[in-house]
């Protein structure tokens, strides 16, 4: 079975988003983002990131799609005219993981968001990994994460994570991972 991992950034009050757009500005957090998404052990294969129509139109018009990886849009009213080429347009999860299980292109598949997408992955008997950072701040938010099922352990984070409390522009968080148990 094709699994996924799943990446996210959460406030104290378990905050992820206000009026389409991320509640705080962290660069090296975007950076962790854009690594962690990308990162392949084979160079030959790139990463799918999966996500909800308004976590996609969130992304300035600028940056997206995401580059170096193939975008996944999840939506029941979109037309393919409405995504630029070579974006998937997909009108559920289970109908994503069916495609990508055809290609073997694809090392990587990250759910990126937004708070529906993630209950739905974190049901999935799919989801392996949750790359949580955690926000050390309470914020302004209208889009919350859902609640994580019991059946995640925080595990040791990756060799190449930042460890410990990090802080940009007196904002203080941690990288975390946890785990699905068997
Ligand atoms: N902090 C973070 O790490 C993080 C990550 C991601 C997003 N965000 C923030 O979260 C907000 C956006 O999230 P959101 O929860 O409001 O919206 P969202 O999940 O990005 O988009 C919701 C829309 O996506 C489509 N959709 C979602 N699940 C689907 C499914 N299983 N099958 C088919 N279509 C599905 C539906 O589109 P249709 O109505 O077209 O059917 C739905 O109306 C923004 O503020 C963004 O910046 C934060």
């Amino acid at each position: 079975m094709l699994r996924f991992n799943l990446i996210v950034a959460v406030c104290e009050n378990f905050g992820i988003g206000i009026k389409g757009d991320l509640p705080w500005r962290i660069k090296s957090e975007l950076k962790y983002f854009s690594r962690t998404t990308k990162r392949t052990s084979d160079p030959t294969k790139h990463n799918a990131v999966v996500m909800g129509r308004k976590t996609y139109f969130g992304v300035p018009e600028s940056k997206r799609p995401l580059p170096d990886r193939l975008n996944i849009v999840l939506s029941t009213t979109l037309q393919e005219s409405d995504l630029p080429k070579g974006v998937l347009l997909c009108p559920n999860l289970e109908t994503a993981m069916k495609i990508l299980e055809e290609q073997n292109e694809v090392e990587n598949i990250w759910i990126v968001g937004g708070s529906g997408v993630y209950e739905e992955a974190m049901a999935s008997p799919r989801c392996h990994r949750l790359y949580i950072t955690k926000i050390m701040q309470k914020f302004d938010c209208d889009t919350f994460f859902p609640a994580i099922p019991d059946s995640f352990r925080e595990v040791a984070p990756d060799s190449d994570m930042p460890l410990g409390v990090q802080e940009e522009n007196g904002i203080k968080f941690e990288y975390k991972v946890l785990e699905k148990q068997s």
